[in-house]
Formats: structure tokens, sequence, C-alpha cells
């Protein structure tokens, strides 16, 4: 049976990479016996654009009857004065609400071919593998009341609420402790149980969930000591479990140390397994419509498409490798370049993926 995938390329640099992603999955359902339906939808400010909202429910009926779904990117300062229920974001945090993905995979590899390209000494990160699992549908993101309220002396006073049930808590470390019995078999869960009740309920409820995970060693890091210890020493992670709000925060500083953020891809999941794939760079609209930015995180979010949603591991790892291919060949698009290197345009870089995939595997 085909394998329906819903792209949707969303702003900034987010259509010029899902070209490439659509390029690839092509290549795959031409040549490597892929079968997939590719349909295309409107996200993010693109949707603001043509139909008024970031999340039109047209997008969201069509992203419920796909397989699996690739997003571009959204936002940009065109829009920043919108409303913020209007907002490009609002369209991001409402598909995975509304799809239930509340498990957010993200990994932190380093290329060693890229080794020099980190801001790090390359002793510091060669060989980095790590992988952050960040809850995606709760805390301090979309807890209540949130709003801006007036007080009454006129003065005003904003609102956010940080809730996690313990429902919550457990279906996403369980999700971590699986991830990790597949890896180094090593899970640290990031709180700030020194000062906040939540991350008190949070440990306890991830010491529960250990009793069945005997076979993974379990430790807890106080979210500030996790910051530093990600630049001190970042080989001391296998798996890093965490909120909404810290996972989001830390997955930007682990994607530095791979030199770029344009590397990564992320995984966000549901209960069932069915997903949202997207690079976890922004839109970058500095450099958008140029033909500069990089695919390789979107191709490398195709690969993890491929392993979880469709279970064609075969295939995701063909598109690794393929990566791994044209990055020991010498392409470099300009944001990992070291000094004086020759840069690729993005359209390059993806058709020498497409090209290396015979290769491959
Ligand atoms: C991310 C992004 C989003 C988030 C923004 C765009 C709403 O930073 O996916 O990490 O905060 O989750
Ligand atoms: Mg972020």
């Amino acid at each position: 049976m085909s394998a329906r995938i819903l792209l949707l390329p969303g702003d900034g640099i987010g259509p010029e990479v899902s070209a490439e992603a659509r390029k690839l999955l092509e290549a795959l359902a031409r040549d490597h016996g892929l079968e997939v339906t590719l349909d295309e939808g409107l996200i993010g400010g693109a949707a603001v654009d043509a139909a008024g909202t970031p999340l039109p429910a047209e997008t969201l009926d069509r992203a419920k009857a796909a397989d699996a779904v690739l997003l571009g990117a959204v936002g940009g300062p065109q829009y920043e004065s919108l409303p913020r229920e209007r907002r490009p974001e609002r369209g991001l945090l409402g598909i995975r609400s509304a799809l239930g993905l509340f498990a957010n995979l993200r990994p932190a590899v380093l290329y060693p071919q890229l080794a020099a390209a980190s801001t790090l000494r390359p002793e510091v990160v060669a060989g980095l593998d790590i992988l952050i699992v960040r809850e995606l549908t709760g805390g301090l993101y979309f807890g209540t009341p949130r709003g801006i309220r007036t007080l009454e002396n006129g003065e005003r006073e904003g609102v956010n609420t940080l809730v996690y049930r313990e429902s919550e808590i457990e279906r996403i470390a369980r999700v971590a402790f699986d991830a990790a019995r597949r890896r180094r078999r090593r899970l640290c869960s990031v709180d700030k149980a020194n000062v906040l009740e939540v991350s008190e309920l949070w440990r306890e409820v991830v010491e529960r969930v250990h009793v069945d995970y005997p076979d993974v060693a379990l430790t807890h890091m106080y979210v500030d000591n996790a910051a530093m210890q990600l630049v001190r020493a970042p080989k001391q992670f296998d798996v890093l479990v965490t909120t909404n709000l810290f996972g989001d925060i830390l997955s930007d500083e682990a994607a530095m140390l791979t030199g770029s953020i344009g590397m990564l891809p992320s995984a966000s999941l549901d209960a069932r397994g069915r997903g949202l794939y997207e690079p976890i760079h922004g839109s970058a609209p500095d450099i958008a419509g140029q033909n500069r930015a990089n695919p390789l995180a979107t191709l490398l979010s195709v690969a993890m498409l491929l392993r979880y949603s469709l279970n064609r591991e075969d295939l995701a790892r063909r598109v690794e490798e393929a990566v791994g291919h044209v990055l020991d060949r010498g392409l470099r698009t300009a944001d990992i370049a070291a000094p004086g290197e020759p840069v690729c345009g993005t359209s390059e870089m993806g058709d020498a993926v497409v090209s290396a995939l015979s290769e491959a595997a």
C-alpha cells in the first residue's frame, strides 16, 4: 500500500528545503521501491497569507489522513505584529497539539567530517551522538491560565502555567526509556526539582517508570547544570528527557555542538508512532529564496520519517549514508563550510544526496 505523505513547506527557507525533500522522496520512489503519494498543504505565514489562519482546517484534515507529515519551517518578521492566535508559530503548536504529537525526538549527531565546524574543540565533540526527548504538547507552552491581564491598579501582569499530569510524564518517560534501550542504555532526566513542584513530581514518575527498565541507567540533572554540561562534556550524555520548554532550549544548544543547526532533523510522534518530521532550524528569513539554506536537516528528517512512520529502516539508512558520502566528498553549504572552503547551494546539495543514494547501503 502506498504511504501518504503531506508536505507543509511553510515560510522562509521552508519551501526551498521542502523542495529538496520532495526530490529525495521522488527518487526513492523511482529507484528504490518506496511506494508513496505526496500531497502538499499550507501552514504558518503562508497559510495566513492564503487563508487568513496559520492552521487551516483543511490542512489539519489532510494531516490526519496522512501517514506522515513533513514540515519545512514557519515564521517571519512580516508576521510578528499579528495577534498571537494568527501568528505562524500558532500553526505549528496547533498541529502538534491537534495530532497528539507529544514525543519530540531530537538527535544531535556530529558527522566526523564536520568536527571542525563546531565552535567547540574537536576532541570535545568528536563522536557526539545524543538524543533529546522533549515533551511537546504540555508544560508551559500549553498550560492554563495564560494571558496578559490588567490589575486593579492598572499595571499589567503576564501569566503562563507550568503543569504536567502524571500520565503525561509517564508516557514521555516510556518513550525515552525505550529509545535508551535501543542505544547505549543511559537516560538523563532534566528538571528543576530544587525549585519547582512540577519537577518534583516529574522525578518521582520517571523513577517509577524506571522500575520497568532496570537495564537502563537513569540519572537526574538540574536544567542549569545540564546546559553547562552540554558545552563542558557533551559526550557524557546518551538520551536526555525533559519538558517542553527545557527541551526547546537544550535542543538548540545541542544542535550547535554539531557545527550547525542546519544539520539536525526531528520527529514528533503520537502514541501510535504516527509523526510529523521537521528540521529543527527555523525559517531563516535572512537567507530565504537565495538557494543558500542547508537542506540536510530536512533530508535527514525524511530519513526519520522513513524509519519511524513508514518502517523503512533500510531506506532511512540509505539516506543517512548518502548524506555521509556527500560530506565525504567535501560538499558544504555556507553554514557548515570552514573559512575559505568553497560553498554549494541548496539545490546542488539536494541533487548530490539524490545521486549518492545509489552508492549508499
Ligand atoms: C522549535 C521551535 C518552536 C518551539 C517555535 C517555532 C514555536 O523553536 O520547534 O523548537 O518553540 O517549539
Ligand atoms: Mg526551538
